[in-house]
């Protein structure tokens, strides 16, 4: 076989995830949307980096996660890529799938689906979306794409929703999410995000899943946690949901960064001597 087709050694694959669950290991996830963030993400040992379609907010700017198009995820999740292919690198990338880029038809699903693998060489996709996406779902992993399924909270419907509050709150919504796991799980899904509900629920549904489920705002038992990298950066100084572990505070730090250097500028102390030819 040629080795070119092998996956690298340390490379983190679906069966490891897996494994990691059966082992009780817990599962780190984290977003990511371009080359530089990606490396340093892969180099302190991130198992997987999502190309979430929470670039629509933190990168573009828009108020939902909507607006991105098959085109900008792809951008985004080229840019990432090239940033995990040194040979140490290990991080899986998943890719979110934009909104009406699969809900139209299943063939529309697995045409878009192809597209995005084909691009570049990411290693799985997410949708959101339980038994309404399950025959894509299907037909997407049936092809040989890993797909990540994404409950509970999902921000494509959030119009239909029209809040953020936590979801499953009530027994018919519960049941509904748990079915939609089983569902998600039956039609060869390898994950399951779990955004927003509570933590009992989310205990519930993890153990009775053999694929592991990633939990954003959902408690400590789901079989991994995924954050998006701004808020624990803390980038954006208006964003604290209780759900957000903040790690730094960065948008003080480079704010105060570029306040220096404008002041350096003005002051003609930069560049000196040394910084110049
Ligand atoms: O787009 C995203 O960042 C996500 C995660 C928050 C789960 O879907």
């Amino acid at each position: 076989m040629n080795s070119m087709a092998q996956p690298k050694q340390a490379h983190v694959t679906t069966r490891r995830l897996l494994d990691m669950k059966q082992n009780g290991e817990k599962i780190s996830v984290l977003t990511a949307y371009d080359y530089t963030m990606a490396r340093i993400l892969d180099r302190a040992g991130i198992d997987v980096i999502l190309v979430g379609d929470s670039a629509s907010n933190v990168f573009s700017g828009h108020n939902t996660t909507l607006p991105i198009t098959v085109e900008e995820i792809i951008y985004h999740a080229k840019a990432v890529v090239k940033g995990v292919q040194s040979e140490s690198s290990r991080a899986m990338v998943v890719v979110d799938m934009p909104f009406m880029s699969y809900q139209i038809s299943g063939d529309e699903a697995l045409r878009n689906a192809g597209k995005i693998m084909k691009e570049h060489e990411c290693d799985a996709l997410k949708m959101e979306g339980g038994r309404v996406i399950a025959d894509s779902v299907k037909r997407i992993t049936d092809v040989g794409i890993p797909v990540m399924g994404h409950l509970g909270l999902m921000p494509q419907s959030i119009y239909k929703y029209g809040s953020y509050r936590v979801r499953a709150q009530d027994e018919s919504e519960a049941e509904q999410l748990i079915e939609d796991a089983r569902i998600l799980e039956e039609s060869g899904a390898f994950a399951v995000v779990l955004e927003k509900i509570p933590t009992a629920l989310a205990r519930e549904v993890t153990r009775s899943l053999t694929i592991p489920t990633i939990g954003i705002g959902a408690g400590v038992e789901c079989d991994g946690q995924v954050l998006v990298i701004n808020d624990i950066l803390g980038l954006n100084r208006e964003f604290h949901p209780r759900f957000v572990r903040q790690y730094a505070d960065l948008n003080s730090l480079v704010e105060n960064a570029v306040k220096q250097y404008v002041q350096d500028v003005r002051s003609r102390s930069f560049p000196s001597p040394d910084e110049s030819y």
